[in-house]
């Protein structure tokens, strides 16, 4: 008999922060894969602050997850059943699978693991999708060299740790910004960032004013409002503002102010670039390369914070990236796999 599938479905678009009426836990036996198909047991959840953008129905990068689906969520599993040539019985893959217990793949986007570098949740942050946005966001978009001063906001998180690490490794002065000292300590004395502001801790602009007096060449922004306008005040001539993501509006009921200092761009010859990681697709093997390379001859510090529990507490968890309660990566664990 199949083992039963317990499986998290949006039930309503919520305004604001979503809630326990956001979410619709429902139970069904696990799939059968089809011929070309694999069926994985999920093992560990990736929590996006991304996700929050999904259940908005506006038009994005990706559709709306829709009303009564599972919701969309990337994951590291174990094949239990397979009918698809590049996938075993076994086998360990990472892949879009979406917040449930079991899921049938035909192999599309998913990845293998490999335990033998890092543990199965690494896969879904320094080594997944996080890390890959640091890695082409700062190289690609940020076009980092040598001796330039980067600064970054959610320096603390699965993207903005790494973006650090990258930037330190390729010779940048690196500062950080995060909520809080035990985060702002981790950034300078474990990852070697050179200097670390806590956002939360008031005067904000007088800290960047020390920390970077003669201004920033790079700005990786993760958080948006309030801290983008700030950085835009310290911009040096020729300066790469990096667009990743703007997390303090994700849960805004109205559409947050932009940038009053937007003409600093004008002034320093500056350049404001989004980016999205999937238009990545065809260099992820490179960026792979250059992270687990990294993971595996220690240069990289890949943390992740494990939380334990059911599927079911996929929404109490999501939430925890709103309020800053993770450090590096946030991962549900839902199955000893
Ligand atoms: N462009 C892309 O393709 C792409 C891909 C992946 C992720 N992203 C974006 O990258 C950013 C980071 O994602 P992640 O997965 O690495 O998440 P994360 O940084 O691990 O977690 C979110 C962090 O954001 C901070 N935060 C929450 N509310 C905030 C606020 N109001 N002001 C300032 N900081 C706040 C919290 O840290 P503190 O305690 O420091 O506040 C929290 O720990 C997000 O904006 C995400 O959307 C973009």
């Amino acid at each position: 008999m199949a083992p039963s599938n317990t499986q998290v479905r949006l039930a309503q678009r919520p305004v604001g922060l979503p809630d326990d009426s956001t979410w619709e836990i429902t139970t069904e036996p696990a799939p059968e894969p089809g011929p070309g198909e694999f069926t994985v047991q999920v093992g560990y959840l990736s929590l996006d602050p991304a996700m929050r953008g999904w259940l908005d129905d506006v038009r994005s990068y990706v559709p709306p997850v829709q009303i009564g689906e599972v919701m969309r969520a990337h994951a590291v599993g174990r094949v239990v059943e397979s009918r698809h040539e590049g996938f075993a019985v076994g086998q360990l893959v990472s892949g879009m699978f979406g917040a449930c217990e079991y899921a049938v793949s035909d192999g599309t986007g998913a990845m293998a693991v490999d335990e033998s570098v890092a543990p199965p949740a690494a896969w879904l942050g320094a080594l997944g999708f996080p890390g890959m946005t640091a890695y082409f966001g700062l190289i690609d978009v940020g076009k980092i060299v040598a001796g330039d001063t980067v600064l970054i906001s959610g320096a603390a998180g699965a993207v903005g740790s790494v973006a650090g690490q990258i930037a330190k490794s390729r010779g940048c002065r690196v500062i950080g910004i995060a909520g809080g000292p035990e985060k702002c300590a981790w950034l300078t004395e474990e990852l070697g960032f050179d200097a670390a502001i806590d956002y939360r801790a008031g005067s904000f602009g007088r800290a960047l004013h020390e920390a970077a007096p003669k201004g920033i060449d790079v700005y990786f922004d993760n958080v948006g409002g309030d801290i983008l306008n700030s950085a835009l005040a310290v911009l040096r001539r020729n300066a790469r503002v990096v667009i990743c993501g703007a997390i303090s509006g994700y849960n805004a009921t109205e559409p947050p102010p932009g940038p009053s200092r937007y003409l600093s761009l004008l002034i320093n010859r500056a350049t404001m670039a989004g980016f999205i990681i999937f238009d990545y697709a065809d260099r992820y093997p490179e960026a792979m390369a250059a992270l687990s390379g990294a993971v595996r001859d220690g240069s990289l510090v890949a943390r992740e914070q494990v939380e334990a529990g059911g599927v079911a507490d996929f929404g109490r968890t999501l939430n925890m990236l709103f309020d800053g309660r993770n450090t590096g990566k946030l991962v549900l664990k839902i199955a000893d796999l």
